[in-house]
């Protein structure tokens, strides 16, 4: 049977008929919204490459965190800027850092409210690299260690899952087992497991203030591409995944999005724990410098957006969006 017995158009024909078939929803359930923390108080100035986004102390942070949970989203992910940066990043573990100290204001505000923390030296070293360099080269095992008690130190102050997006080999199991061992085997960890050596980061690290250091470009070592992946692979991406599972990852994460959709849609049919995407910063502004060139719908471009990469598999869509893609949904 063919035309015109069977009219695809049929099932699109109202809203209540598409609504009907529809295959895919966001939910609010799925959102994670990140926040960048930085030292201070009653400090709120926006971040001028992130269109929303803005540098906040851990008190207002909190306050910021009520407006998140009144809208329904279940999670915050948090980014920390130091006061200071160092050779290993040492800000990082600090008690009395802006990430940690903005973990206890959430909890204390709105305890329900799922707080993820960044794990990752790049905003904290004085290099600029996700990790502590020696010999003019990443020294993978030394930064494991050192991430474990950046994850540590968070999960001391209350964080619920932890995130390490630092892309270094063995980071998994190294802090699964600090947080073992130290009484944290409830926290969780979501393993930034694929993320790419990607060009749509550029206005995160100006956010948080993130990348290699200049003097670091003429030993080549001016961007990341030792350790977060080439773009152009696809089945690596698969072998990085099983390996921070078999190492004590509870969920998974591929960033960026948009570009890597089919690596979304493999790592859903390989593998059953909860997916994570991250629609990143570059991803965000471009859709925002669209829409302000009056190029784009901002709400219908957004909602095609998430609706895509819920599509191509993800559970747990991370993204800026996330407070404007609430209040719609509501
Ligand atoms: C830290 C980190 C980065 C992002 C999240 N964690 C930047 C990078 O790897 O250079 C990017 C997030 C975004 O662009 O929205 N390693």
């Amino acid at each position: 049977m063919g035309f015109p017995e069977i009219r695809m158009r049929r099932l699109r024909s109202s809203a209540t008929m598409r609504r009907l078939v529809r295959e895919t929803t966001v939910s609010v359930d799925d959102l994670v919204y990140p926040l960048f923390v930085r030292p201070g108080e009653g400090l709120k100035e926006p971040i001028p490459s992130m269109t929303g986004c803005f540098h906040l102390s851990p008190d207002l942070v909190a306050d910021e965190a009520a407006v998140v949970a009144d809208l329904g989203i279940p999670a915050v992910l948090l980014f920390g800027l130091p006061e200071k940066k160092d050779e290993q990043g040492s800000d990082a573990w600090l008690e009395s850092g802006a990430v940690q100290m903005a973990i206890r204001a959430i909890k204390q505000r709105v305890p329900q409210l799922l707080v993820v923390t960044d794990v990752c030296l790049c905003a904290y070293t004085d290099t600029g690299h996700c990790g502590l360099i020696r010999d003019n080269r990443l020294d993978n095992d030394a930064t494991c260690e050192l991430l474990a008690k950046m994850a540590l130190s968070h999960a001391q102050a209350g964080a619920d899952i932890v995130a390490p997006s630092d892309m270094m080999d063995g980071r998994i199991g190294v802090m699964r087992q600090a947080l073992e061992k130290n009484g944290f085997p409830h926290v969780a960890i979501m393993s930034y497991a694929a993320k790419f050596a990607s060009a749509f980061y550029g206005p995160f690290r100006d956010a948080a203030e993130s990348a290699p250091s200049a003097a670091l470009v003429e030993a080549g070592l001016g961007d990341r591409k030792t350790y977060q992946m080439d773009p152009a692979n696809a089945r690596e991406a698969v072998r990085e995944i099983a390996l921070d599972i078999e190492e004590g990852a509870d969920m998974v994460m591929v960033k960026p999005a948009l570009s890597f959709l089919d690596i979304i849609q493999r790592a859903r049919q390989q593998f059953d724990l909860p997916l994570a995407a991250y629609n990143v910063s570059g991803e965000y502004m471009m859709l925002h410098a669209a829409a302000d060139a009056g190029l784009l719908d901002r709400e219908a471009a957004m909602m095609e957006v998430l609706t895509s990469i819920k599509r191509a598999g993800a559970d747990i869509l991370i993204t800026y969006h996330a407070k404007a893609a609430a209040a719609r949904l509501r």
